[in-house]
């Protein structure tokens, strides 16, 4: 499968390669880097407000490559993010019943009470199986412009259809997920989230509603975001020597945007001779082995372990990884802990999320209401 651009990122066009977006690709392209379509879009995707907000307050040290994180996500126009959508989504992501256990909800590799990670090496899904891969934080996945470590899933709405059916999560089929939630009585929120709909409770509005719900969960106002904002005050000395390290050893060359990351693929030999080829898979070019979406940044002290593989266990080590793999340079310790420093300001202010009431007919309803 190709990645592709779709509605979400095309807000304004206009924006998309001036300025900031095209020092961004032409920058890529130097460092050779894979581009998606849309590199640059982070960019155009970011509100006017906070364009304007930021524009001329922004300290003299900081690159124009960094942008902050917007306060909202944009919802798609064919997914709008209707209360009853997003309250269906929400109440979806935590519904045990859509793994064949029924033990296993999104929220059980992605906890949103704890930075939307499990904190594992890799994932533990059905049957106690593992895959081969890190859970990633769902924390503003919106701003990704692909998902998964190998970016195989352009859109959140063809992200939540994965899980739901893989063998090593939560391993239904798209019929046994909409029957289970029938049976326990989703069918009237289905009813309110896609109105005029003659048979809502379809696999592809599981799908839809949880997306919708997954838009909100983003984490504004970082002591980074509020330094773009003019707060100078907002880093520690210390942060400021990593950040200027992160510019002048070009780890921002790949670690960008909105996100610092997430919007292209680089190389990652480090794992060369492993079973995971990461790129390779999903386009079937030999020059895409062990080709991996630069890793996203934004809350990433509260995302370990780290590495598609979750091979290393603490910011430390991975940072010193990056220096070594990506840039070969050895890092002494006080330049790793000042880059260390610089991350821990990437962590944003979470929600509050509830754990909802889920819908549950009682077995001796059903009949009834069938
Ligand atoms: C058994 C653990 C597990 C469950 C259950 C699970 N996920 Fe994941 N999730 C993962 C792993 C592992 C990955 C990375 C897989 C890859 O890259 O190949 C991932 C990737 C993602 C991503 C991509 C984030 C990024 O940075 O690319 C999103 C979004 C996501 N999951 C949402 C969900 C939703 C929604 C559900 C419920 C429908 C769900 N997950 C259920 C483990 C899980
Ligand atoms: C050539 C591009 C490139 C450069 C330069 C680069 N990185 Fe990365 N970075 C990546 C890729 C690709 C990954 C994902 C690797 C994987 O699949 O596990 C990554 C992953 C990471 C991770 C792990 C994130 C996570 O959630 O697991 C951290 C932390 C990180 N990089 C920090 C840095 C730092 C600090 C620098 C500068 C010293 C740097 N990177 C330089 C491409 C790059």
């Amino acid at each position: 499968m190709t990645v592709q651009r779709r509605t979400r990122g095309a807000a304004r066009p206009e924006q998309r390669r001036s300025g900031a977006g095209a020092a961004v690709a032409g920058l890529l392209l130097l460092a050779g880097i894979t581009l998606l379509g849309s590199a640059a879009c982070e960019i155009g995707r970011m509100p006017e407000e906070t364009r304007l907000a930021t524009k001329g307050s922004r300290p003299a040290d900081v690159s124009p490559l960094f942008q902050p994180l917007p306060e909202t996500a944009e919802h798609p126009e064919d997914n709008p993010g209707t209360p009853e959508r997003i309250d269906l989504g929400h109440k979806l992501f935590f519904e045990p019943k859509l793994s064949r256990s029924g033990i296993i909800s999104c929220n059980t590799c992605h906890v949103v009470g704890a930075a939307g990670v499990d904190a594992r090496q890799v994932a533990i899904g059905e049957g106690a199986r593992t895959g081969p891969r890190n859970s990633p934080t769902v924390y503003n996945a919106a701003f990704l412009t692909a998902q998964f470590w190998d970016g195989r899933a352009p859109t959140l709405e063809e992200q939540a259809k994965g899980p739901i059916q893989a063998h090593v999560e939560m391993d239904l089929t798209p019929e046994e997920a909409v029957e289970r939630l029938r049976e326990v009585g989703y069918e009237p929120l289905f009813a309110a989230a896609f109105p005029g709909e003659e048979d809502p409770l379809t696999f592809d509005n599981i799908a839809r509603a949880i997306a919708a719900f997954e838009r909100t969960l983003i984490t504004p106002g970082s002591p980074f975001d509020r330094y773009l904002g003019g707060d100078e005050a907002a880093l520690t000395p210390k942060q400021k020597e990593g950040l200027r390290i992160f510019q002048d050893a070009g780890c921002i060359s790949c670690h960008n945007g909105v996100m610092l990351g997430g919007q292209g693929y680089a190389a990652f030999s480090h794992v060369e001779g492993s079973s995971d080829i990461g790129r390779a898979a999903v386009t079937g070019r030999d020059e895409d082995r062990y080709v991996f979406r630069i890793a996203p940044l934004r809350n990433v002290a509260l995302t370990a372990p780290y590495f598609h593989d979750g091979s290393a266990a603490t910011l430390h080590e991975a940072v010193s990884i990056m220096g070594w793999v990506q840039l070969k340079r050895r890092f002494t310790q006080e330049e790793v802990d000042a880059l260390v420093a610089f991350l821990e300001s990437l962590t944003g202010e979470f929600p509050v999320v509830t754990h909802p009431q889920l819908p549950r007919t009682p077995p001796s309803a059903r009949g009834a209401s069938d």
